[in-house]
């Protein structure tokens, strides 16, 4: 195991924190040479990202570059890429990166090339999917596929609803996916209200095959399916086989729940479950989409790993964000960090991102064992704009936090609406430019006295500006663009996770609460032994509920 370089103590980081202490945001004297967005502006594969709305320096630029050397990143990065076992805590390689690549490519893990593996399961999910598609595949009664149900949680949901969210206008005519995920059995319920079993495809997706949730619910679907089928006279006797696949690493255990091993897809230990939408998890979106779509969300991913790989360090656009995102949280002292995307289409992204981020950077031991030197693992959160505007964007204008915000736009919209001579998506770009804008640059006491307020009322019409930005467009979300700007994130994770030592592929912090809910089961049922066992609060909390259920 190599051990972690400790970034505090390196001549970079001391630098750094100098940098900070020295530093004077003030954007609009930055900006009245008019280099700066030239400066640090960078485009990876479609992606035109202006950092210059962010705190980047060229000292501070250059510092985090060092920092970058000097915890030996671009060799941590090789070895990820090249599948070493940089997930130490659960002994396994890291290849996510693995599944994009193209035929004929090779990345070995004893000494056996996974690239194989990758598209033979995916020459198995198109040639299923395209069934599905063109109604070859039908239920138990000769119906075609109409609704596809898939029951996932964490990352065999997040990335999936995502995924389908964002791409709905590649979506092909007549296919619906819906998502059960909570164990709380409104979602199975709400979710299955209307359905037509005759068309209804379930989609179990679990890396584990032993997750809670979606077990229970899988079973909850499939009581659903077999009543609903009887109830109309159809037959059951074979219907798991013609509407249940599965997705999972452990085949055994989707064949133990009665699902034909043939409608299983596979995939590996080296994928985590927040990087695997890319993996057999994506099959809804397969469906949703077919296999151009979903070869186009991997080129895109592609496109994005070899600019990582490749780039160089001063434009490399994952590293450098990254490298910043390490220079707010550890110098600036920035708690969290607000992902803002400019399209409906990408409402559920925020989502997908806190666990991609969260669980993955959310730590305080490094990767031997030994404690964490700085602060790690800042919260993401957000919501399209313009919604966000009308709700939380106070707080980042004009409240005591300070607040990192990515926003992200396209050029070009998919329904072009005009409203009387304006353009809707126009009137839309014009508030994704002027936050940023105004967000940076503010507005002074004298500018609001020019505008005559009252003297009582200027300080809270002042805006204090200097707030960090980054703006991401590209020209419109494509299943590429998609790909793009996952695995984008994937990498800036990756970058803050070595900085700080970490091994941001495990996720051991959601262990305890699984436990507890299990060993809480009797107490829950009512067994007086059990909850008198409970410490006085939980046990008041169990009390509560026995008396007030009905
Ligand atoms: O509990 C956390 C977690 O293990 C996530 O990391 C994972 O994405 C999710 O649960 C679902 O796990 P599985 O795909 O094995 O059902």
């Amino acid at each position: 195991m190599t051990t972690p370089i400790d970034a505090t103590k390196t001549a970079a980081w001391a630098r750094l924190g100098q940098l900070h202490d020295e530093l004077e945001v003030d954007f609009r004297a930055w900006f009245a040479n008019d280099e700066r967005a030239k400066n640090f502006t960078f485009t990876a594969g479609d992606l035109y990202v202006d950092l210059s709305k962010s705190f980047l320096t060229d000292d501070i630029k250059a510092a985090l570059l060092e920092l970058a050397d000097q915890v030996n990143l671009l060799e941590r990065r090789e070895a990820m890429l090249s599948g070493q076992r940089i997930n130490v805590t659960e002994n396994r390689a890291v290849l996510h990166t693995a599944l994009r690549r193209e035929k004929g490519e090779e990345v070995l893990v004893d000494r056996h090339n996974v690239v194989d593996d990758v598209r033979e399961v995916l020459t198995r999910l198109y040639a299923f999917a395209e069934k599905v598609r063109s109604g070859e595949w039908t239920g138990i009664t000769g119906k075609p596929m109409k609704t596809i149900v898939n029951v996932g949680i964490g990352g065999s949901d997040l990335g999936p609803v995502m995924a389908y969210e964002a791409l709905k206008p590649f979506v092909a005519e007549g296919i619906e996916c819906r998502f059960i995920s909570n164990i709380d059995p409104t979602d199975v319920g709400e979710t299955l209200k209307g359905l037509d079993p005759e068309t209804t495809l379930v989609i179990v997706a679990s890396k584990t095959f032993t997750t809670l949730e979606t077990l229970t619910n899988a079973r909850q679907v499939r009581s659903w399916l077999l009543s609903a089928l009887e109830a109309q006279g159809a037959p059951t006797d074979g219907a798991v086989a013609k509407h249940f696949v599965a997705v999972s690493t452990a085949l055994d255990k989707v064949e133990a729940f009665g699902i034909d091993p043939d409608n299983a897809f596979g995939f590996w230990d080296w994928v985590g479950g927040r990087y695997s939408v890319d993996s057999a998890v994506g099959l809804s979106l397969a469906i949703a989409v077919g296999k151009d779509g979903f070869e186009d969300f991997l080129a895109g991913f592609r496109t994005m790993d070899r600019h990582f790989a490749q780039a160089p360090a001063e434009e490399n656009v994952p590293l450098l964000m990254g490298l910043l995102n390490v220079f707010y949280v550890n110098f600036a002292g920035a708690a969290t960090h607000a992902v803002l995307p400019y399209s409906q289409y990408l409402h559920r992204f925020p989502a997908y991102l806190q666990q991609l981020t969260m669980e993955s950077n959310g730590k305080r031991v490094r990767w031997d064992g030994t404690p964490v030197t700085s602060a790690t693992g800042e919260v993401f959160w957000g919501e399209p704009g313009t919604n966000g505007q009308h709700a939380f964007y106070q707080l980042i204008h004009q409240g005591t936090q300070l607040i990192p915000a990515d926003f992200i736009a396209f050029a070009n919209p998919t329904y072009a609406f005009k409203d009387g001579e304006s353009d809707q998506h126009e009137l839309f770009l014009g508030n994704f430019f002027g936050q940023t804008k105004a967000l940076a640059f503010g507005k002074t006491a004298d500018e609001v006295r020019a505008e005559g307020v009252a003297e009582e009322l200027v300080s809270a019409k002042v805006f204090p500006g200097n707030k960090p930005t980054a703006s991401i467009m590209a020209p419109a979300l494509t299943p590429s663009v998609l790909g793009q700007l996952i695995a984008l994130y994937e990498h800036i994770t990756f970058v803050q996770g070595i900085v700080w030592g970490i091994d941001s592929f495990d996720q051991w912090g959601v262990e305890l609460g699984k436990a507890m809910a299990k060993a809480l089961t009797s107490a829950v049922e009512g067994d007086r032994e059990a909850i008198a066992a409970q410490d006085s609060s939980t046990r008041g909390l169990i009390e509560y509920y026995l008396a007030n259920r009905k």
